[in-house]
């Protein structure tokens, strides 16, 4: 789905020869090393080759993560059909990626992590393609016009490998589990389950179509379409995302679980599961995902998704995960303050969406931020408790040395972008006041709803709605390896 940054006009025409023989391209032609190489947006003039496009760039243009993602095109859709044999820990996928080009493209890259890939084809001719680290590069047979839609599919199979014990990031992708697999994908592991555009700046919808041995249940983001169709020993769970969603947040989780069902106060869908080993917490996930939605919708605005809920697993990942309309719980029972956190992501992170991972406080502070205002409603310590308490550790502590408005791409996670990523929003609270605040918080929802987010941009909002100028305030907060002293 378009990003806006992404979509820059191409600055050539292709007049007349579109589809005629003879203009498909070749991998190493001559238009495809500049555009892999400076990662550069597409429209530079000096790749653009009338008859045979030119190759999209191996990443998306983020730079801290440069092969990320991938350039030359937009995905919008998403059909992920996936059969998965926990005992032989053997997936077989078709994956169907609907597109528009933004260039004319002679060859493209999808993210892809390990498998064996069977078949590709565009627009349902068979397609060349070869294998580059994570890039599957594929050649169509004829170039693809800019601005023209096009359907890829791809044919995989193989054992899926996660990455396992990151040294900052832990384990994450599609993590075979005893009885299914846990899947949580942030920041790059959708690759290791299916081939895409693995970055936050291409979102799009998602349709799912899970096979599984009967027994086990299939959970995907969004809701269910229809009614799980069971034959000869095997089960198919078709789910449907129809909100955009970036790759990170897609989840096809699977095993045994203990299921409810139902709706919120305000009558939005609510769907907990558990494994059978928390199978005591199934009530609590699912009162309070319910009633936690039905506030932050008070507070920051309408919920954005169709429904809401959450999955407690038992691989011990040691963290959750916000994945749309289904947060994910690793191997923990989440007090109500976890919960609160992972479904301020909904609006942070979810709908609003960063489009580089350098602005990760735009996720992780907020949500953050709202464990504390969630405290403070409940009663219990206020957000200024809290930040006075953050903010009295001492001026030589590392959260001070870790400037959270530029995560780091080697320590993302890091609890600076977290913890005084919140502060920043405090600090912010209390130099604008509170009706200005939390105007602030609905209005950036609501202008961003389903988009994508900057720094800089919601620095200027919130000088837009307080009429103040806050540079400096930010600056201190975000931007600088030390402690501020003032706000
Ligand atoms: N976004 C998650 C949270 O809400 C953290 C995900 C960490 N990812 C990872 N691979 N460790 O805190
Ligand atoms: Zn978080």
């Amino acid at each position: 789905m378009a990003s806006g940054r992404l979509a820059v006009v191409a600055t050539a025409v292709l007049i007349g020869t579109i589809g005629a023989t003879g203009c498909s391209a070749s991998r190493g032609d001559s238009g495809a090393t500049t555009a892999v190489a400076d990662g550069s947006a597409p429209g530079d003039e000096v790749a653009v080759e009338q008859h045979q496009g030119r190759a999209g760039a191996a990443g998306i243009g983020d730079p801290d993560f440069p092969n990320d993602g991938n350039g030359g095109y937009d995905v919008g859709h998403y059909r992920l059909k996936i059969e998965y044999d926990p005992e032989r820990k053997h997936l077989s996928g078709v994956t169907t990626v609907e597109a528009k080009a933004t260039q004319n493209l002679s060859r493209f890259d999808l993210d892809l992590s390990g498998f064996t890939v069977g078949k590709v084809t565009v627009n349902g001719a068979a397609a060349r393609f070869s294998r580059s680290g994570d890039e599957l590069v594929v050649t169509p047979s004829r170039t693809i016009p800019d601005r023209s839609a096009f359907t890829v599919e791809v044919t995989y199979a193989g054992q899926p490998k996660p990455v396992r014990n990151s040294p900052n990031l832990g384990t994450y992708g599609f993590i075979p589990t005893s009885d299914g697999a846990f899947v949580t994908s942030e920041p790059n592991g959708a690759r290791t389950w299916f081939p895409g555009n693995d970055h936050p700046a291409d979102k799009a919808r998602y349709d799912f179509e899970i096979t599984v041995p009967e027994g086990v249940t299939a959970l995907a983001n969004g809701e269910q379409v229809g009614s799980p169709v069971t034959q000869g020993g095997k089960t198919t769970y078709t789910w449907r995302e129809s909100h955009p969603m970036a790759s990170y947040l897609a989840t096809v989780t699977m095993g045994r679980f203990e299921l409810r069902e139902g709706k919120t106060a305000s009558g939005i869908k609510n769907f907990a599961a558990v494994d059978p080993r928390y199978s005591g917490s199934l009530n609590e996930l699912y009162n309070q995902s319910g009633r936690i939605t039905e506030y932050w919708s008070k507070v920051f605005g309408p919920y954005p998704f169709s429904s809401t809920g959450g999955v407690i697993d038992d691989f011990p990942a040691g963290y959750a995960l916000e994945n749309q309309t289904k947060p994910m719980y690793g191997g923990f029972n989440p007090g109500d303050d976890v919960i609160a956190h992972e479904l301020a992501h909904q609006w942070f992170g979810d709908s609003l969406s960063i489009r580089r991972w350098k602005d990760l406080w735009l996720n992780e502070g907020f949500a953050t931020y709202a464990e504390w205002l969630w405290s403070e409603h409940k009663g219990n310590a206020s957000a200024e408790r809290i930040f006075r308490n953050r903010y009295a550790v001492d001026s030589g502590a590392a959260i001070w040395k870790y400037a959270p408005g530029r995560a780091k791409p080697d320590d993302l996670f890091n609890d600076s972008v977290y913890t005084r990523g919140a502060m920043t929003l405090h600090a912010l609270r209390q130099r604008i006041g509170d009706p200005a605040f939390f105007k602030l918080l609905k209005t950036w929802n609501a202008e961003h709803r389903y988009g994508y987010v900057t720094t800089p941009e919601f620095v200027a909002l919130a000088e837009r709605i307080s009429g103040k100028q806050l540079d400096g305030l930010f600056d201190a907060w975000l931007f600088t390896a030390k402690k501020p002293t003032t706000w």
